[in-house]
């Protein structure tokens, strides 16, 4: 399973693809909104067009440490979705087009398909909407299972409900678990044959840890100490 970092800070990335773990970024709008609110870089620019070059900006500088990163259009209608994703293709070859999961969203991917840009369809909640948006070619899918547990519903079950659909009918779309909230999530979704999980930074942070790593090595620490003293 592809691992993703759900960010649109180019630190954060750089800071995990030095693990030799990460295969992608995930960027959408509220997550460029908190990073133009922590970092004063972004405050220089102002305007549409000063957002768009910060944006691109962050985009090229994640698209040199990780082969994919995912782009999200902010138009509604298709033939503004087709215009953004168009120039954001055109910045990078790893860059990949976010769509949101509308009918005009679906008439936007058919195109893209049709033009082998690579898209990820984002904003996605049932198994209806993951099939249409695979039929219309979508690269990637993102179900958000955290924002349907927040609502009392089971996000790992819309994962088990989609892989066991795609096992049935052969969809080549690759399923991303994303809106993951801690490690359980991410081992439940590679459990479930998932092909990426989008992970944000505090919860990848923690995926290496384990307090027995922590005390083994301690201990293992002080005997050496003890032999190399002898
Ligand atoms: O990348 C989109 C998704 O992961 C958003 O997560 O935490 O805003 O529900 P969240």
């Amino acid at each position: 399973m592809k691992l993703f970092l759900d960010t649109a800070n180019v630190s954060q990335v750089a800071e995990i693809t030095a693990w030799g773990v990460l295969d992608g970024v995930t960027t959408n709008p509220s997550l460029v909104l908190k990073e133009g609110k922590d970092s004063s870089t972004h405050s220089t620019s102002s305007g549409q067009a000063g957002s768009l070059q910060v944006f691109k900006k962050t985009v090229l500088e994640m698209c040199k440490l990780v082969p994919c990163v995912s782009a999200q259009v902010t138009a509604t209608d298709s033939a503004g979705m087709i215009k953004q994703g168009l120039e954001y293709a055109a910045w990078h070859k790893h860059v990949v087009v976010k769509v949101p999961m509308t009918t005009e969203g679906l008439k936007a991917i058919t195109f893209f398909a049709s033009k082998k840009i690579k898209t990820n369809t984002t904003l996605v909640f049932s198994a209806a909407q993951a099939m249409l948006a695979a039929k219309a070619g979508a690269t990637i899918i993102s179900p958000f299972i955290g924002r349907l547990d927040d609502q009392g519903e089971d996000g790992m079950n819309l994962i088990a409900e989609i892989m066991e659909i795609w096992q049935q009918h052969g969809f080549t779309t690759e399923v991303l678990v994303a809106s993951t909230r801690h490690p359980r999530h991410i081992v439940d979704a590679a459990r479930l044959g998932a092909h990426i999980c989008t992970i944000p930074y505090d919860v990848f942070k923690k995926l290496p840890n384990h307090g027995l790593t922590d005390s083994g090595l301690k201990k293992f620490q002080e005997d050496w100490k003890k032999v190399s003293g002898r």
